[in-house]
């Protein structure tokens, strides 16, 4: 059964290239929304674009720049009419290792795209749904190392911690004028992004372990984040804002002392 209140709306998704955002811009075209496919790989989104059964655009931008966030959400309103729905999704891992191994350059990257971006998006956001008097909604793409410390993949914790708080903060600063603003905190999901990750380890044994480690004993997939991120952009949340919604096959309750039966 289709969720109310997203058929006919014009959505914005970004990193809808590949993974999440890909999944995201599939699920919300089948819903029955127009979609602006936003992405920094242009031939990447195309592709994804030629797989959704609706509407689209692509637009091929940067979201660590300014000028690019104004532009891509001006580029959905002039093909599609004003905008409803905004999943701000794009994001890089960045390098893995200790503090003492970060190198300040790849901290300010990872930063840039994953944090920089969520907040020129979401000011965005708020600028135009105030403007136009709309009560849109947004959902932004965190993870669980938005909510758990790690010292193998500093600034990429660093950044999803981060967006939790600018998220909470614009679900605040919309509230009074039906804007909503949600947070998707996923575990493993099975895209590219993450089997950089586990490759990155060069350990099969390990790899395998975490591929398998979520008391539901798998990762998830991209479509059941999609799944969650179309709920909360649709009517279906009419009442759900500033909330941290985490998808990660059990991992955030898993207690390592559990008693096998
Ligand atoms: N896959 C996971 O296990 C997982 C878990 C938690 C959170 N996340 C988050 O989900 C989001 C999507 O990740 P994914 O796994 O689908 O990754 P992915 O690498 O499959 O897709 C990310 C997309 O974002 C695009 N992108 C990267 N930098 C960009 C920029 N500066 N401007 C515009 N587009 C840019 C890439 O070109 C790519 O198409 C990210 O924010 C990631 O941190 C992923």
């Amino acid at each position: 059964m289709p969720f109310i209140g997203l058929s006919g709306r014009v959505a914005v998704v970004t990193g809808a290239g590949s993974g999440i955002g890909a999944a995201t811009a599939r699920r919300l075209t089948a819903e029955g929304c127009r979609v602006a496919l936003v992405d920094r790989d242009g031939s990447a989104a195309r592709a994804v674009a030629k797989e959704c059964d609706g509407e689209t655009l692509v637009v091929c931008a940067d979201v660590s720049d300014e000028a690019d966030t104004s532009a891509y959400v001006a580029a959905a309103v002039a093909r599609f009419g004003p905008v409803d729905l905004i999943h701000l999704n794009a994001g890089i891992s960045g390098s893995f290792g200790s503090f003492a191994a970060t190198d300040v350059t790849d901290y300010d990257r990872v930063i840039a795209v994953n944090q920089r971006g969520v907040f020129l998006g979401l000011r965005e956001a708020l600028r135009y749904f105030r403007h136009e008097d709309r009560p849109g909604a947004v959902v932004v793409t965190s993870s669980l190392a938005g909510l758990r410390a790690s010292a193998a993949i500093v600034p990429y914790t660093a950044s999803k911690h981060a967006v939790i708080g600018l998220a909470r903060s614009a679900a605040i600063e919309g509230a009074p004028h039906g804007i909503r603003v949600n947070v998707v905190a996923p575990g493993r999901i099975e895209t590219p992004l993450q089997s950089h990750a586990l490759k990155a380890l060069d350990d099969p044994d390990a790899e395998r372990a975490l591929r398998t480690h979520s008391p539901l004993g798998r990762m998830g997939t991209a479509g059941e984040v999609a799944a969650l991120v179309a709920f909360l952009l649709s009517g279906e949340a009419p009442f759900i804002t500033g909330g941290v919604h985490v998808i990660d096959g059990g991992v955030d309750v898993s207690d390592p002392m559990r008693i096998q039966e």
